[in-house]
């Protein structure tokens, strides 16, 4: 009686160790979330030509939009992707979240499209490896773009779109910290190779149940230089099509029907 009593506490113990490790030893394991929050108005002016388009389903937000919630490894820093080999996505599921995804998730890239094909890719590399439903993927990943609140953050900080002026590298970094600590990496494009750093996308650490922002588990450098721009981003005044793709009428019908 004795023995037992004492013997079952370390049983147990035994029994929850073997149960945690066993998946620890399967290949890639996500244990958080990489949040990357993209900056239109660097993406537009990256290249000789400008290559946005305005969205079949109307004019996106003047913010940063979201490009994905990516599944991350922390125990190799990789990313942790395409979980399900038969991939299945339905724009039903988004339904509730969809004039969200229209304003904050859109594709800005040419030829006008309704976004669905990038909603697509970004559930099946990694929605598929969260362990959410398809609903609840989208649903969080915007919600952590509400409550960051980027744009804000930054303006409130004074680094405000604008076509000419540099920031330092270090000043936005600081804007973050308050806020975000250090969970975030700022990564920059440049228009041509020899251009100026502009501001391109802020990735963010959450959490793997995608509710908390958290000090980054591995650490990733900025690829911007000291001075970076911050360009301005015009929504109204993106153009539908493209010189590139008038031949091609059927990528530029209207919102997407729900039901397909
Ligand atoms: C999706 O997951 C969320 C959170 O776990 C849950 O509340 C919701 O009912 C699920 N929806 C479906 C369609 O399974």
């Amino acid at each position: 009686m004795m023995a037992g009593s004492k013997a079952l506490p370390l049983l147990f113990l035994l029994a929850l160790v073997t149960l945690s490790s066993a998946p620890a030893m399967a290949t890639s394991k996500f244990d958080f979330f990489y949040l990357t929050l993209m900056w239109p108005g660097a993406y537009c002016n990256s290249g000789l030509f400008s290559k946005c388009c305005r969205p079949t389903t109307g004019k996106p937000a003047l913010d940063f939009f979201v490009q994905s919630l990516e599944t991350y490894d922390s125990s190799n820093g990789e990313p942790v992707t395409g979980c399900s080999t038969d991939c299945r996505f339905s724009v039903n599921a988004l339904r509730k979240l969809i004039d969200d995804l229209y304003a904050y998730w859109t594709d800005v890239s040419c030829p006008s499209n309704n976004g669905r094909q990038q909603w697509e890719n970004v559930w099946c590399s990694y929605g598929t490896c969260s362990n959410f439903n398809e609903t609840y993927y989208f649903q969080r990943a915007l919600a952590l773009r509400a409550q960051v609140d980027l744009l804000s953050l930054l303006k409130a900080n004074g680094i405000v779109p604008s076509s000419d002026k540099l920031y330092k590298l270090e000043d936005i970094q600081d804007a973050l910290i308050p806020t975000l600590g250090f969970s975030t990496v700022v990564e920059c494009n440049k228009k041509w190779v020899l251009g100026e750093s502009q501001l391109y996308k802020i990735r963010i650490c959450v959490s793997s149940d995608a509710k908390t922002i958290i000090s980054c588990p591995i650490q990733k450098s900025s690829s911007c230089g000291s001075k970076v721009k911050f360009l301005p981003f015009n929504p109204k005044q993106l153009p539908v099509g493209s010189a590139h793709n008038m031949a091609n009428p059927i990528e530029m019908t209207a919102a997407i029907d729900m039901d397909m």
